[in-house]
C-alpha cells in the first residue's frame, strides 16, 4: 500500500507538458504559458505611469507589451536631434521587471511623423538625399538604442492600400520603392537579434492588400533582405463578418517561412454596449486566438489595448468603443473568459 501511495505521489508531481494542462487558465499569461505564445497588450504610457490598477493588471496578466505611442517618431524625436527616450525607456524598464518581451512600433510609419521633418521635406528644405539620411540615422539609433531589449519590431507599418497599391507616403514618394529593403538592412544591422516585422491591417481579409504584401515579402527574399515576420493588426468590429479565411491568409504568410503575430487585436462595436454584442466580440476574439493557435508559425497575440478605459477606438469611430477585454473598471467582459476558454489545438 505504502509503495502504492509513493508511485502516485511521484506521477502527481510530473507536470504536464504545457499543451496536455487543460484546466482552465487562471489569467491571460497562464493561457500564454498553457499554449506556449506570446500573449500581449499596447500601453499606454501615461496610465502605466499614473494609474496603479492599470498597472497591475498589465503586469499580472502580459507576457508581451508593445508601446502603444511610446516608440514612435514623433514621441522619441520631437525636434530634430533632441531625442526623448524617457517614455519608451519607462516601457522597456517596467517590461524588465516583469519578466515581458517587448515588441518596438514602429520604426518607418507615415503617421505620427515628427512636424520638422514632413514640413522640411513639404516646403523642400529636406531632399531626397537628406531625407534618406535622416531616416537611416533615426532607424539605426532608436534599434541600436533597445539592441537586445526589442523581440520583434514593426520595421515598417502600412505600407499597402487597401486597393493593393502602395501607400503614397513622403518615404515612397521621396525615396522610391527601394526605402522597404533599406530600413529592414539598416534595422537588423543595429539589433541583428530582433525580429523584424511588416506590419498592416484589414491584411485578414483584403486580397489586393494581401496579394501586394506576399509580393513585397517575395520580393525581399529575393534580394536577401532579413525580413523574419508579418503583423496582423486584427481591428475588428462586430458590426462585419468575421474574416473567415484569416487562418489561411496566416498560412500563406507561413509557407513563406515567415512568423506570423496577431499584433493590435481588438474588436468594436456600434454603441451602446448590450449583451448580445458581447457575446459577438467574445466570438471574434475566440476566433482570432483559435485562428492564430491552428497556424504553428502564429506565436503571438496581442490586443491594441486591454481596458476600455484606454481605447483608440472612441476617438476614431464616432459612436463606436467598448473594444477591449476589460471594461473601463477593468472587469473582465466575455471576451476575456472566452479567451481563457481557448485550447490548443
Ligand atoms: O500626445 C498628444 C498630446 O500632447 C495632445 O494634447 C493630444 C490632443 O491632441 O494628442 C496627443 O497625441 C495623440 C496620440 O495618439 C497620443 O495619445 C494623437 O492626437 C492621436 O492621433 C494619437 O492616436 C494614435 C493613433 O495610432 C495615431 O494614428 C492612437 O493612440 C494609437 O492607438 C493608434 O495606433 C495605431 C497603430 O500605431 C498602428 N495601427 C493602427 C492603430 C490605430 O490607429
Amino acid at each position: 500500500m505504502k509503495s502504492l501511495i509513493i508511485a502516485l505521489a511521484l506521477v502527481a508531481a510530473i507536470p504536464l507538458p504545457a499543451h496536455a494542462d487543460h484546466r482552465t487558465p487562471r489569467d491571460l499569461r497562464d493561457l500564454a504559458h498553457q499554449t506556449g505564445i506570446r500573449i500581449g497588450s499596447a500601453v499606454d504610457i501615461a496610465s502605466l505611469r499614473d494609474e496603479a490598477d492599470y498597472r497591475k493588471v498589465l503586469n499580472r496578466e502580459f507576457t508581451h507589451v508593445t508601446a502603444e505611442n511610446a516608440m514612435k517618431w514623433e514621441s522619441v524625436e520631437p525636434e530634430r536631434g533632441v531625442f526623448t527616450w524617457a517614455d519608451a525607456d519607462a516601457l522597456v524598464d517596467n517590461a524588465r521587471r516583469n519578466n515581458q518581451k517587448v515588441r518596438g512600433h514602429t520604426l518607418v510609419w507615415h503617421n505620427q511623423l515628427p512636424a520638422w521633418l514632413t514640413t522640411g521635406v513639404e516646403n523642400g528644405t529636406i531632399d531626397a538625399a537628406e531625407l534618406r539620411n535622416i531616416l537611416r540615422d533615426h532607424v539605426t539609433t532608436q534599434a541600436r538604442r533597445y539592441k537586445g531589449k526589442i523581440r520583434a519590431w514593426d520595421v515598417v507599418n502600412e505600407v499597402v492600400n487597401d486597393d493593393g497599391t502602395m501607400r503614397q507616403s513622403i518615404w515612397l514618394t521621396h525615396l522610391g520603392p527601394g526605402y522597404i529593403a533599406d530600413v529592414f538592412r539598416w534595422a537588423h544591422r543595429a539589433d541583428p537579434h530582433a525580429k523584424l516585422y511588416i506590419n498592416d491591417y484589414n491584411l485578414e481579409w483584403n486580397v489586393p492588400k494581401i496579394e501586394t504584401t506576399l509580393s513585397i515579402v517575395k520580393d525581399l527574399q529575393a534580394q536577401g533582405v532579413p525580413i523574419h515576420g508579418i503583423g496582423f493588426q486584427g481591428h475588428l468590429g462586430i458590426q462585419y463578418d468575421y474574416p473567415g479565411d484569416w487562418a489561411n491568409v496566416m498560412r500563406r504568410f507561413a509557407d513563406l517561412g515567415l512568423e506570423v503575430a496577431v499584433t493590435e487585436m481588438d474588436v468594436r462595436m456600434v454603441l451602446p454596449v448590450t449583451p448580445e454584442k458581447l457575446t459577438t466580440q467574445a466570438e471574434y476574439y475566440q476566433r482570432a486566438l483559435t485562428d492564430c493557435l491552428s497556424v504553428k508559425a502564429c506565436r503571438e497575440f496581442t490586443v491594441w489595448g486591454f481596458t476600455d478605459r484606454h481605447s483608440w477606438v472612441p476617438g476614431w469611430f464616432e459612436g463606436e468603443g467598448a473594444a477591449c477585454l476589460l471594461d473601463e473598471n477593468l472587469a473582465p467582459k466575455p471576451a476575456y473568459h472566452a479567451l481563457l476558454g481557448v485550447k490548443k489545438a
